[in-house]
């Protein structure tokens, strides 16, 4: 992909305002929001369901990343396909048939893909990347928003960016977590094409600016992504 996609992450939005909230991005530019659910088993934090992203389906203009961290994504996959998620994607760490979910829901008519967390090597992902329309890099350990970016995924990135070059692979990578407007352009270059960024945007004083400044951030890494000197691992 030649460009950078932002996805605010709702997490961090204030839900008393959630209809503003998510105006608010979109006027901005956001073309993707970023919905995080949590179930209080997989990850030590647990925010909504199936209904409430139904609700943000009705009221969002533009498509919706869901990620689910939550324990046997099974179960629940087709409940949060009908919802209305545009993407959907289920960790790695949470299920054994990674194959035959992304086909399940790839049938049901969603985008799907796969999430991988820091301490997960990217072995892990190699039978799904041919059939998985998203990879998500995690950069903090999910659960909450608001952490620090661990720099030490950036070499895992840019695997796997070069993997799917290799590949000659479709699927798209992203980002998620601790993305600022200093953290953005590595994550770009290393090969993210989606950056989720939630704290940095919603906590922030200027929501807008602070998404623009991400955004050009990300534009930045991406116009160096060629360069394997542009942003030194070591
Ligand atoms: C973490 C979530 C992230 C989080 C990102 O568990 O999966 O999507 O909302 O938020 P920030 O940008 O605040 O790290
Ligand atoms: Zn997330």
């Amino acid at each position: 992909m030649n460009t950078i996609i932002v996805a605010p992450s709702l997490l961090s939005a204030d839900f008393a305002r959630l209809r503003e909230e998510i105006e608010m991005v979109e006027d901005a530019g956001a073309d993707l929001l970023h919905v995080d659910v949590m179930d209080g088993h997989f990850v030590p934090n647990i925010t909504f369901g199936p209904m409430i992203v139904n609700a943000i389906r009705r009221i969002a203009r533009v498509d919706l990343d869901v990620h689910l961290m939550i324990s046997d994504p099974g179960k629940y996959f087709a409940r949060f396909i009908e919802a209305g998620s545009t993407y959907v994607t289920f960790h790695v760490e949470a299920i054994d048939e990674i194959r035959s979910l992304l086909e399940q829901g790839s049938k049901l008519g969603a985008k799907v893909g796969i999430a991988i967390n820091p301490g997960t090597g990217l072995e892990a992902a190699d039978a799904a990347l041919e059939m998985a329309d998203l990879v998500v890099m995690m950069t903090v350990n999910p659960g909450f928003g608001g952490q620090s970016f661990i720099h030490d995924v950036i070499p895992k990135i840019r695997l796997l960016h070069e993997r799917r070059q290799a590949l000659g692979s479709r699927f798209l990578v992203e980002d998620d977590g601790g993305v600022n407007r200093d953290t953005a352009a590595i994550a770009a270059w290393a090969g993210a094409d989606i950056l989720v960024s939630g704290a940095a945007i919603f906590k922030s004083e200027n929501p807008v600016s602070s998404f623009e400044a991400i955004k050009k951030a990300g534009l930045e890494g991406l116009a160096r992504r060629d360069d394997p000197q542009a942003f030194p691992l070591a």
